[in-house]
């Protein structure tokens, strides 16, 4: 979800107003994507390299993705998705990281589609992880399954789709192994101004490619 900084500088706003549009383009995203029939959306909220940023905005951060929770908890439940968090909660404050992994708990029993927020997440800390538990395990032969499942995505299925927002061309640390085929799309488009159709036309461009997985 790039380029909230971007709008906001465009329109001569503070960064956090880029933010908070940010999260209201969530909200339309997550419903359309409900709607589309899509079973899982990852969103990139915040990397183990945000932590570089200004305590301000960081806090500012934090405290619209608990609103965001605290708002939107019924209305995910009742739309039957469920939460999941990507990445490491120990860093968070103790009230957001309960408030967080309660939203988890009651949205637990939910199928129709999840949602993963990736938070104080990076694919190569995840990474190290997933080998820290299998040491623990005294796994020495592992298996690409027996990897994915110590990942914070285990059990769900690799990405069909990457979408990127505000034109960068990189991946940034975000789901290394879980991305290795999938289509990549790029759009211009900053995060705030990425609306439902944008999301279609990504997934009408999806649907044109042909997929190898490097056979022929
Ligand atoms: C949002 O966009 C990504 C978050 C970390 C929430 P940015 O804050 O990276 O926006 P730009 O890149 O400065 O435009
Ligand atoms: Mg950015």
């Amino acid at each position: 979800m790039d380029g909230n900084g971007r709008w906001a500088k465009r329109k001569s706003l503070p960064r956090i107003f880029g933010h908070r549009e940010g999260v209201r383009t969530i909200k339309e995203i997550v419903e359309a994507a409900n709607s589309l029939g899509i079973r899982i959306l990852t969103l990139y909220a915040f990397s183990t390299e945000n932590w570089k940023r200004p305590k301000s905005e960081i806090k500012s951060l934090f405290s619209l993705i608990r609103r965001f929770i605290r708002k939107e908890l019924k209305g995910l439940n009742d739309l039957g998705i469920r939460l999941r968090i990507l990445g490491d909660l120990s860093k968070f404050p103790e009230s957001i990281r309960t408030e967080i992994e309660n939203a988890c708990i009651i949205t637990s029993r939910n199928i129709k589609f999840e949602l993963n927020i990736a938070l104080n997440y990076g694919a190569r800390q995840e990474l190290i992880r997933a080998f820290e538990i299998m040491i623990r395990q005294g796994i020495k032969k592992p298996t690409e399954e027996m990897l994915s499942s110590f990942l914070y995505t285990y059990g769900q299925p690799d990405p069909d789709l990457l979408i990127r927002t505000s034109g960068e061309l990189r991946v940034s640390n975000f789901l290394l192994w879980q991305i290795a085929y999938s289509e990549i799309y790029v759009t211009d488009k900053l995060w705030p101004d990425f609306t439902r159709d944008d999301l279609k036309t990504a997934i009408v461009a999806f649907q044109k490619r042909r997929r190898r997985f490097g056979g022929l």
